[in-house]
């Protein structure tokens, strides 16, 4: 508990902290997560441990460090530096005072990969430039031409594109492997840390955050969804076809009423969006009730979308999914809080501070109230 004098020195800090012109923070790593496996030859192979760097501000004032989980084919570089140089989201959030855990997931980047975790896969250039970099160029759906914030052309060549397409790595593709992976790495991070954070995941890396938050919900005080990977159940972009059968991710969650065969006990019907510029969306059914997300259910949940991303088009029903299922959730649209133009990749955009900011007030108002915590005892959960 702090005494009311350091929560005053905490509260003055935070207000001078806008003002400090650049931020030292001290830089740590280690590795967490993962077992020995025997190899061939009946020899031992530690795999599934994450890379974690751990960056400290000069003064932290803020009770709650943030846990980022990057996305697909992305590594922890995506919230250090920005392909154009500027700082990104770790340096805002350590600007504010806030100790930051940035992790690379399993198999990826600084995380090993091994043979026997699976086959790999790489997004192309164009890839890129078609869905994150330059969607306006292509107008794959409606909103795409309403992107302005990426730097540079957003094409091959561009030495930002450049700067960002060489910092993206191979992935093991298949889902549910990587899902199983990062929970059990994810649930040994957060108990290393042993105190509720702020658990930040981006598009793929909100998958992730489920699984994770599903494991350890008494160590996240609040979910950060950027854009996760949806919709619930179905594929919308990649051309349709049943995805995530646990509504959000691939692999078991708890529910309550408990399900132990969802493609038949989470019954599902489709309520259309009247939007030609928005997907149909796969929602739980009314009758019977819907079942409760158990453990997800005990975590606020921010879920923030961009304005001209193609999660513009099934947000909505992410959000629509969620509280359906119990999970107390904010909806945040960038472009009505009159930030525009952003993309999926919307951290390592133009105006990524002023994205920073926006969930910063909103984590403070978290983190004075309404957090995890709050839900838990407010449901009767016991605290750690
Ligand atoms: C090792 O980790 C994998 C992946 O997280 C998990 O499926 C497996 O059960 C673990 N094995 C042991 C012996 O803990
Ligand atoms: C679309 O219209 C139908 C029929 O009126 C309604 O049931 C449904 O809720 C509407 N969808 C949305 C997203 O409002």
């Amino acid at each position: 508990m702090l005494s009311p004098l350091s929560t005053l020195g905490i509260a003055l800090l935070a207000l001078l902290a806008p003002l400090a012109p650049i931020t030292h923070a001290s830089r740590t790593y280690f590795y967490v997560g993962g077992n020995y496996t025997l190899d061939s030859n009946g020899e031992h192979i530690h795999s599934g441990q994450i890379y974690v760097e751990k960056l400290t501000p000069a003064v932290v004032t803020q009770p709650h460090p943030i846990v980022f989980i990057h996305g697909q084919a992305q590594t922890g570089t995506n919230w250090l530096n920005k392909p154009d140089n500027q700082p990104g989201w770790a340096r805002y959030f350590l600007s504010q005072g806030y100790e930051c855990y940035i992790l690379d997931q399993p198999f990826r980047a600084r995380s090993p990969w091994q043979s026997f975790n699976g086959a790999l896969s790489t997004y192309s250039a164009e890839h890129l430039e078609q869905y994150f970099t330059a969607t306006e160029k292509y107008n794959l759906w409606a909103q795409a031409s309403l992107h302005t914030q990426w730097p540079g052309t957003g094409e091959m060549h561009d030495p930002i594109f450049d700067a960002y397409y060489t910092s993206t790595v191979p992935f093991v593709g298949d889902p549910a492997t990587q899902e199983a992976a990062m929970r059990d790495a994810g649930a040994a991070l957060l108990e290393k840390i042993g105190e509720p954070v702020f658990l930040l995941g981006h598009s793929q890396g909100g998958l992730m955050a489920w699984a994770v938050a599903d494991s350890r919900p008494e160590l996240i005080h609040t979910i950060i969804a950027i854009e996760p990977s949806g919709p619930p159940f179905v594929e919308a972009m990649w051309g349709g076809g049943p995805a995530r059968k646990w509504g959000l991710t691939d692999t078991p969650l708890k529910y309550s009423p408990e399900v132990s065969n969802p493609e038949t006990e989470l019954v599902k019907t489709t309520v259309p969006s009247n939007d030609s510029d928005r997907f149909d969306c796969v929602l739980q059914a009314e009758d019977p009730p819907p079942r409760r997300l158990a453990n997800i259910a005990l975590i606020p949940v921010l879920l923030v979308t961009s304005e001209a991303s193609y999660f513009a088009q099934y947000d909505w029903c992410m959000a629509g999914f969620l509280r359906q299922a119990g999970v107390q959730t904010e909806h945040v649209q960038l472009a009505d809080e009159g930030i525009r133009g952003n993309g999926h990749m919307m951290f390592l955009e133009e105006n990524s501070d002023a994205i920073a900011e926006l969930l910063h007030g909103k984590m403070q108002r978290y983190a004075t109230g309404g957090g995890g915590s709050e839900l838990r005892r407010a449901q009767g959960v016991m605290e750690i």
